[in-house]
């Protein structure tokens, strides 16, 4: 499957730069860092006090993300490092002691595509959040589901099924079960009641669920089987007789 969205660092990096605005306004230095701190400030009160509710002069509401509460900086690392700026086509040229581990692995997958390490349709690929941490999500083994090079994977599965000994015949229905017993249990349960806001929520949705047929399994699709050893039947369709008011016995012809 291809998407440009997806393959961009970009969108990785959209979340995986994170600071924490708790930790930015009660940690020491801010959770910033001591050099960061030689030239730049961060404006924060450091106070856990709640009485009165003021936020005016936390950390969060006076300073960029960036500057407070780091949880990670992934994002920003990686862009700071050559990674970033190394084609992946070029890693048969990168020196040898960087010849293996991730960076090997990420070459000979993207060697798959046929373009030399570059995207399937041409675009150049650099060493990228992706190349990393995702992968072609085959099965394994990679021969399940008519799979194979050239060859298109199928969208459903086979399987035989196992009809107790001496069965005639059987309906065979595919079932989507929206929600189970046991999920609605666990909201009912799980729930303390510790936010007065949601408090009520999952008794909520257990009467909800009592109320709408508690999610009875809808027939997707419905089939049914004959044991073919089976003589066929012969018997006639069955006809009604007529019969008018008062009759007290009727022909069966
Ligand atoms: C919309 C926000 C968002 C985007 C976009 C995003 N992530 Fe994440 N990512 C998260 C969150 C939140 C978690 C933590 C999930 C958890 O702990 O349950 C996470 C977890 C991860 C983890 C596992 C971390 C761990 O501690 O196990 C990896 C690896 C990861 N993301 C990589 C990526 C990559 C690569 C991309 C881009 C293709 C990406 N993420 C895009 C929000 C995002
Ligand atoms: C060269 C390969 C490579 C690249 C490029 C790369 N990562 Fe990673 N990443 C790793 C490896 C390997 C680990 C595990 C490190 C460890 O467990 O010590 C990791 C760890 C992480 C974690 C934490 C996972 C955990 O379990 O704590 C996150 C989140 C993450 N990477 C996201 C990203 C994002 C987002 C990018 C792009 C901005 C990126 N990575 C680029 C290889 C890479």
């Amino acid at each position: 499957m291809e998407s440009n969205f997806h393959r961009s660092v970009d969108f990785c990096g959209t979340c995986h730069d994170v600071s924490n605005p708790g930790v930015g306004n009660l940690a020491h230095n801010f959770g910033a860092q001591a050099p960061f701190l030689a030239t730049e400030q961060v404006i924060a009160d450091g106070s856990i006090t709640e009485d009165p509710k003021d936020y005016t002069n936390k950390a969060a509401f006076n300073n960029q993300p960036y500057r407070y509460g780091i949880v990670e900086r992934t994002f920003s690392e990686y862009k700071a490092g050559l990674i970033s700026q190394t084609l992946v086509s070029d890693y048969p040229d990168l020196p040898a002691d960087l010849q293996g581990g991730a960076l090997k692995a990420d070459y000979t997958a993207a060697l798959t595509a046929g373009t030399n390490g570059d995207y399937e349709d041409g675009t150049p690929r650099f060493f990228s959040c992706q190349t990393c941490h995702l992968r072609n999500a085959l099965p394994v083994p990679d021969t399940q589901y008519n799979g194979g090079p050239g060859q298109t994977y199928d969208y459903f599965d086979t399987f035989a099924l196992q009809p107790p000994l001496g069965a005639a015949t059987a309906t065979i229905d595919l079932l989507y079960q929206p929600t189970s017993y046991e999920y609605q249990l666990f909201l009912l349960k799980a729930n303390r009641g510790a936010n007065p806001f949601l408090a009520e929520e999952g008794a909520n949705m257990f009467e909800a669920w009592l109320n709408t047929g508690m999610a009875f399994p809808y027939v997707m699709a419905s089939a049914t089987w004959r044991d073919p050893g089976l003589p066929a039947c012969t018997a006639g369709i069955p006809e009604l007789a007529p019969a008018a008011p008062g009759d007290a016995q009727i022909d069966l012809t």
